[in-house]
């Protein structure tokens, strides 16, 4: 085997997902150079299928994208969801209750952006190399161990190492062992589907019934993106088209869905989960590596920007003033929003979906819940605060 190839940065980023990206974007902002490496191919980061809500605070970070950002031009903006049990809707008005709004642009758009920017501004940004391990946290000069596609290979050395590796992350193993963190596993997974048809709303329903939980979403005005709750273990081919939508209709009782050709259907387990640890020394972590949310309170890619927004502070304090408190403070700063963000995912989640050991008490209970909420101002802010993102640090 040939000898490794050492490189050098200041800023070594394991993923080139969502929070890995835009914090390379930041720190170039901020004169502060970056590599970024993914094991994955541009072509499966600009395709995989992911969620699709940006709150106002993420779509304004994106802005910094300049032209590159087409989440206001080709996103489209909401101003509210519709809430929907016992067969009737219930609209949460974000603009009149909060004066804020979210944006419907698919993560993977997001990435297209994002990539096309950091190419543009001339990032180091290296495609199918997979970092191995992470190593001298506990000094100024921490690594990242890498494979590239041909088999090298290959040492970045830098003065700050950033685990944006997503739910596998190999830095998590130094910065809080692999298996260690606060956990929640859900007795259900959402089955979603990707269909050719006429948006069935405006804006998002999520809608509890007896059968379980759905939620309509869109994405363009002619593919709608669409999940109902389902078994996690449940074969996604086991069900024939005419099925699929009626199972996700009798999940919406009182409203029609215009039906279509459906192209792509998947199972999305799903859990909560916050890493034990978010730094040790000169590693940290962000987004997805340092914490998951099931997808009901569409938070995922928000957590990760507020990270980002957080530690590329506390970097820029670190590596050009030689100020070492933002990087102290990072892990208990993310945290408060990170518990905040799992908490109103949990509740969403807890609030409309039906757990298969669910009994009378537990139905009814949950009707009072839903109209705690619908039936108050108070109620429904709590709502759009927390869906529209609380303001970034
Ligand atoms: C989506 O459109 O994929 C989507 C929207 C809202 C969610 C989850 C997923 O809460």
């Amino acid at each position: 085997m040939s000898s490794p190839t050492t490189v050098r940065t200041r800023v070594a980023i394991i993923g080139a997902g969502p929070a890995g990206l835009l914090l390379s974007h930041l720190l170039a902002e901020s004169g502060i150079e970056s590599i970024v490496i993914d094991q994955r191919t541009r072509e499966d980061i600009e395709h995989t299928i992911r969620a699709g809500i940006l709150e106002q605070g993420t779509v304004e970070l994106l802005d910094g994208l300049g032209e590159h950002s087409r989440a206001r031009t080709v996103g489209q903006r909401h101003d509210g969801i519709e809430l929907r049990f016992e067969g009737e809707g219930h609209r949460i008005d974000f603009a009149d209750l909060v004066g804020r709004g979210v944006w419907l642009y698919p993560q993977h758009e997001v990435l297209k952006d994002l990539i096309a920017a950091r190419l543009a501004g001339g990032q180091d940004l290296r495609f199918e190399v997979t970092a191995d391990h992470v190593e001298g946290e506990t000094t100024d000069r921490p690594s990242v161990h890498a494979t590239t596609a041909d088999g090298e290979q290959l040492i970045i050395e830098a003065d700050f190492v950033v685990g944006a590796d997503g739910s596998r992350s190999v830095a998590r193993e130094v910065v809080s062992g692999r298996r260690t963190g606060h956990f929640r596993e859900y007795p259900f997974a959402w089955f979603g589907i990707l269909c050719d048809a006429p948006p069935s709303a405006d804006e998002l329903i999520y809608s509890n019934s007896p059968d379980g939980f759905a939620l309509i979403s869109q994405r363009s005005p002619d593919v709608q993106r669409m999940y109902f709750q389902c078994d996690p273990d449940v074969d996604p081919n086991s069900f024939s088209e005419e099925q699929l939508w009626d199972e996700l209709q009798v999940r919406v009782p009182g409203h029609e869905l215009k039906r279509g050709p459906i192209f792509q259907r998947d199972v999305l387990r799903f859990r909560s989960f916050v890493a034990s640890e978010l730094r040790k020394g000169r590693v940290a972590l962000v987004g997805d590596a340092a914490h998951t949310v099931p997808p009901t309170g569409a938070k995922g890619m928000n957590l990760a920007a507020a990270d980002v927004s957080v530690l590329h502070k506390a970097l820029r304090s670190l590596l050009l003033e030689n100020d070492e408190s933002g990087v102290d403070a990072y892990a208990e700063t993310a945290l408060k929003r990170i518990w905040k963000g799992q908490q109103f995912s949990y509740w969403m989640t807890s609030m409309l979906h039906v757990a298969p050991t669910a009994d009378d008490f537990d139905r009814l209970r949950q009707r009072g819940e839903l109209r705690t909420v619908v039936e108050s101002r108070a109620g429904q802010t709590y709502l759009a605060e927390a869906y529209t993102g609380w303001p970034l640090a």
